[in-house]
């Protein structure tokens, strides 16, 4: 019996095993139900006492330290097979970084900003809508009878369930409702006393079901309201003129008022401007507050008057870029986007 041979054996046939599995194999032979040290310790109860007591104490001293020797390389293969994969998956922290850019406001929401700006000047003050709105606020309040065939001009999406009174609920087909809602807040505001002109701005989304060039199902609107006493044709003219003047940033622009037809107004025009050589472009529905609208809005239509208009704003912004497809604007490629930036 030979054991400093036997733990000789071990260490160079676990240093010679270069994975966990030849390890393990290399395990069996001695540590194995016919293993070499199982065959020793076996053999054991052959002796008598004494050299039993004698060899069996030499034995374990030699199982011990044979598997320290395993567990060393056990532990070395683990340790070698950590490190390579450390290595093949390092990065090289002292790589410049590729940098963050910096987003900008998107075209449209910088026409938002620009009208609200210029409109301020002139007194506008802002309102607000729903989006989703109900039947009555977005026709029927508008002069839109149920059934009447302007309605399809505005065909939309309906939102379910119905709103707690039974109406249907839709995404606004324009901003139109605005005026309504905002004119009806502020007659009860002022009920029995001085009532301040009505005059506003409200810009927001809109949606119809309507995809090409120059629609898409969701746009953005800016509805104008002027209520007063003496609010004429000639004053929506003027402002809306002059606003074009201050938003393009020129005094030559070249814009036509068409006849045109629109439940809500009556008059009711069309406001075009001139879009590449030749071609018009259609920004504007406009005209004066019809009667029955400013009846459902609590005023007294022998009184009160004023114009209204609701332009598109992506046409607006269109036209200030000379994009000639407004799908661009929802595409959101940042290498369009960033020309704007
Ligand atoms: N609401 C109309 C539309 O979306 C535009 C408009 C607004 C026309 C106000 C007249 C007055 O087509």
């Amino acid at each position: 019996m030979n054991l400093d041979a036997l733990i000789l054996d071990a260490e160079t046939a676990f240093t010679r095993a270069l994975d966990a599995a030849a390890l393990e194999n290399e395990k069996a032979r001695f540590f194995g139900k016919t293993g070499l040290l199982t065959e020793l310790l076996k053999n054991l109860g052959k002796l008598d006492a004494v050299a039993r007591k004698q060899q069996g104490a030499e034995i374990n001293l030699a199982k011990t330290r044979i598997e320290a020797l395993l567990n060393q390389r056990r532990q070395a293969l683990a340790d070698a097979l950590l490190a390579t994969r450390l290595a093949s998956e390092a990065i090289d922290v002292t790589l410049p970084g590729r940098g963050i850019k910096p987003g900008s406001l998107h075209p449209i929401m910088r026409t938002w900003e620009r009208v609200e700006q210029i409109f301020g000047s002139i007194g506008f003050a802002l309102a607000q809508g729903p989006e989703i709105e109900d039947d009555w606020h977005n026709f029927t309040a508008l002069n839109s009878p149920e059934n009447h065939p302007a309605r399809s001009m505005q065909d939309t999406f309906y939102v379910e369930p119905l709103d707690p009174n039974g109406q249907p609920l839709l995404l606004r087909t324009h901003t139109s409702p605005v005026q309504v809602r905002y004119a009806r807040a502020h007659v009860a505001r002022y009920q029995g006393g001085v009532m301040p002109p009505i005059k506003i701005i409200a810009p927001g989304r809109t949606y119809r079901v309507d995809s090409d060039a120059t629609h898409s199902p969701m746009f953005h609107q800016l509805e104008g309201l002027w209520i007063d006493e003496q609010v004429s044709f000639a004053d929506l003219k003027g402002v809306y003129t002059d606003f074009l003047r201050k938003f393009f940033e020129r005094d030559d622009i070249a814009v036509r008022f068409r006849p045109s037809y629109f439940p809500f107004t009556e008059p009711s025009a069309e406001i075009d401007m001139a879009f590449g050589q030749g071609r018009w472009l259609e920004i504007s529905g406009a005209g004066q507050v019809h009667p029955k609208v400013l009846s459902n809005m609590g005023l007294d239509p022998e009184r009160y008057m004023g114009f209204a208009f609701g332009s598109g704003i992506d046409r607006l912004t269109m036209l200030r870029y000379g994009i000639e497809d407004l799908r661009l604007f929802y595409e959101g490629d940042v290498r369009f986007l960033t020309q704007f930036s």
